[in-house]
């Protein structure tokens, strides 16, 4: 008896060290099966303890509850820690789908009762020395009393509002009318839930299981010890009642798994980062751009050609260099920065027109230019220019004709133009069984890298969240002596521009996981390209990494036969971060945008767009990845944002294993 006592113990002791590892999703199932089998073992050793009376008994339940009390506690904690998803806020994203809504507030006053019952049941532990004996009884009694306000009952009704009656539905019956599936379809379908929860919509499906499987559990841990304290209080055996609960309990979970098995096996595992929310954007923490690469620019027609002579129009000139100031011009030209490259795709102004320069270390020329007619660009809020404003008139004449105002894009490469791609390579500490976890732009000494987060990989599929880490980048410097264009970097040029947008991915092949990605130039192109390597699922091992490991791309071109890569074009895009409304991705794989200059009525083509997206991708909880993907997000009308995906690790098939494994214990 005394082996038993410790078994238990033991048993229960366990929990911490496993408790590390645990804030891996999966784990969860596991764990409630844990405290299921302890809750069981308890039963073994109160019933094997000599008693001195009834108050004795009663005691020794009551330490029994409290040991179960605590794990459950901490299942609770854990949870709780990783969801920033409550039922009450889901209540508060579905005010007009009033379907779903009742349903979820079903399984939300259930969740309460439950919660309700379980913290009384604490209470009395907690002062369980001057308990009455009668007082557990009755709490006892009325669990179990049979009828609607019995535990079983409410747990029956809580089950088949989120799972279905599976009394209705055969085994392999498709589960895509329960409110598991539905939530998690809506969940998919609306961004504002993905941007609070910051997870795949697999990932949700399976936390809302856990929150459903806690409450079970707690029910039914209250209704075991309401059986047990009436047996040991000696009011009969209950061997029937407390076989019929058990087999219930089974079912359900049996029943549940089923469903969120299905669930999860048809639920996206994309998750992409939203805007950091209205207003919100912070040039360098948010958000980077590409610099001066195609900006507007305001230039006297005489200074375009070779001979100073204006025999022509503006559009004369679609790629062409300025040629100095024409003589006598007093001018913009001399006033203001010169462009000191290539001057393409010119057009004529008003012959009158008044240029507001940009002051401080903008990146733009202009903020706004005045012709007669509606302005380019906008005024600051104080509708004023903050710098002293400069006229340009085309009053000037070079025998006889008339030199106008034109509007070109300056291509001018220099210290202020930042257009550059790293292209080498970024892997995760793979011999130390780091596998990628997270991702983000960031944009280093003028280079925008890809920078990746690292995590230890740990058997099935889980992430030893205190080994997560971003991978230092290489933070090199264009002027360095071994670092040579179109090797280390890639830098945008007016024939070499477009960003392919692609998800790449394991495909079905449940061994693989991202080890590594880089960037490469195909067909002129930034492509991405994504490392992949084997592992071991049960023991979580990276299986000969150095040899196992491809990397997969998508090769495919705008002149491609098969399926051509799509190009994606904007249509006066305005800067990226004036659109009132957040971010929605816009673009499909296979496609690819080039980054351009912004509308010249919006912005007097200022900024180049897209602007990068720099926020970390990182889903929570920690998750290896399947894929990663480059798109483009935005509202039409404005440059949007060029920002990396990821495709988290397809858990269902694990699911089904374990389902296996419980049929065969
Ligand atoms: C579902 O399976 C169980 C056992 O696996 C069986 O007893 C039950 O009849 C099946 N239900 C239906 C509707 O097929
Ligand atoms: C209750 O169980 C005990 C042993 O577990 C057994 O000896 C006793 O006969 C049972 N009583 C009834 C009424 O079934
Ligand atoms: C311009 O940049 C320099 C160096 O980066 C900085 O010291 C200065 O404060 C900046 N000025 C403005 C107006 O932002
Ligand atoms: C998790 O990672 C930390 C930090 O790298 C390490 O100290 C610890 O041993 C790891 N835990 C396990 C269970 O491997
Ligand atoms: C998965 O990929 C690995 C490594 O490329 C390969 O060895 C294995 O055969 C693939 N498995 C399947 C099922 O395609
Ligand atoms: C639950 O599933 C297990 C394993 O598949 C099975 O042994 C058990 O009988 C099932 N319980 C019920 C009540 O369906």
């Amino acid at each position: 008896m005394r082996l038993k006592v410790f078994m238990v113990f033991a048993t229960i002791l366990l929990i911490p060290s496993a408790r590390g590892v645990i804030n891996e999703a999966m784990e969860a199932i596991e764990m409630i099966r844990f405290v299921t089998n302890a809750i069981l073992k308890t039963w073994d050793v109160v019933e094997s303890l000599p008693a001195n009376g009834i108050h004795d008994k009663q005691q020794q339940l009551m330490n029994r509850i409290e040991e179960v009390d605590d794990h459950i506690r901490s299942l609770e904690q854990m949870e709780s820690l990783r969801a920033a998803l409550t039922i009450e806020t889901l209540i508060r994203e579905f005010h007009q789908q009033s379907a779903l809504l009742h349903k979820l507030n079903v399984v939300k006053d259930l969740t309460s009762i439950v919660k309700t019952r379980y913290t009384q049941l604490s209470d009395y532990v907690q002062h369980k020395g001057a308990l009455e004996a009668g007082t557990l009884l009755k709490f006892a009694e009325w669990n179990v009393d049979p009828g609607t306000s019995s535990l079983a009952f409410q747990l029956d009704l809580l089950h088949v509002s989120l799972f279905g009656d599976e009394e209705q539905a055969d085994n392999n019956s498709d589960s895509s009318n329960t409110l598991l599936s539905q939530l998690t379809i809506n969940y998919e379908e609306s961004p504002d839930q993905m941007c609070v929860a910051k997870h795949s919509a697999q990932q949700f499906a399976f936390q809302l299981f856990t929150k459903a499987a806690l409450t079970e559990l707690k029910a039914y841990s209250i209704m075991e010890f309401s059986w047990m304290t009436q047996r040991e209080l000696g009011k009969g055996n209950f061997t029937q009642e407390i076989a019929l609960m058990r087999q219930n309990y089974q079912r359900r979970m049996n029943a549940s798994v089923r469903v969120l098995s299905q669930v999860m096996a048809g639920s996206g595992r994309v998750y992409w980062r939203c805007d950091p929310g209205k207003k919100k954007h912070v040039s360098g923490e948010t958000y980077d751009q590409v610099t001066q690469f195609l900006q507007g620019y305001v230039e006297n027609e005489a200074n375009l050609g070779e001979d100073q002579s204006c025999r022509g129009t503006c559009s004369d000139y679609q790629e062409t260099r300025s040629n100095g100031c024409y003589k006598g011009d007093e001018q913009l030209c001399g006033k203001l920065p010169k462009c000191n490259g290539k001057l393409y795709n010119c057009g004529g102004m008003d012959s009158e027109l008044q240029v507001c320069p940009s002051g401080g270390n903008s990146s733009r020329r202009y903020d706004y230019i005045q012709p007669d007619g509606p302005i380019l660009g906008r005024k600051s809020s104080s509708g004023k220019c903050e710098t002293a404003t400069e006229t340009a008139s085309s009053s000037s004449y070079y025998l006889f004709w008339r030199c106008s105002n034109c509007f070109c894009l300056c291509d001018e490469p220099g210290p202020l133009s930042d257009r550059f791609f790293n292209l080498r390579d970024s892997l995760s500490d793979f011999m130390a069984n780091k596998v990628v976890t997270g991702v983000r732009f960031v944009k280093i000494n003028r280079v925008f890298h890809l920078q990746l987060q690292q995590g230890e990989l740990m058997p099935r599929g889980a992430i030893n969240v205190s080994s997560l880490e971003w991978l230092a980048v290489d933070a090199y410097h264009l002027t360095d002596v071994d670092v040579r264009n179109d090797y280390d970097y890639h830098t945008l040029t007016i024939d070499s521009r477009a960003m392919d947008l692609d998800e790449i991915t394991s495909g079905s092949n449940l061994s693989l996981v991202v080890t590594g990605a880089r960037f490469r130039v195909w067909g002129k192109h930034l492509n991405l390209e994504v490392r992949f390597s084997y592992f071991d699922l049960p023991t979580g091992r990276l299986v000969e990494p150095k040899r196992n490991s491809v990397w997969l791309d998508n090769s495919n071109t705008e002149t491609t036969g098969e399926k051509p890569r799509q190009a994606l074009d904007l249509t006066e895009p305005d800067v990226s971060t004036a659109s009132e409304q957040t971010s929605m991705p816009l673009s499909k794989s296979n496609q690819f945008m080039k980054f351009t200059s912004s509308s010249k009525m919006k912005d007097a083509a200022q900024s180049t767009v897209p602007f990068i997206d720099i926020q970390e991708v990182v889903p929570h909880p920690a998750v290896p990845l399947a894929g990663l993907g480059i798109y483009h997000k935005g509202r039409p009308g404005f440059g949007g944002f060029f920002a990396p995906k990821v495709v988290t690790y397809d858990y269902s098939q694990y699911l089904k294993e374990l389902q296996s494994q419980v049929k065969a214990n």
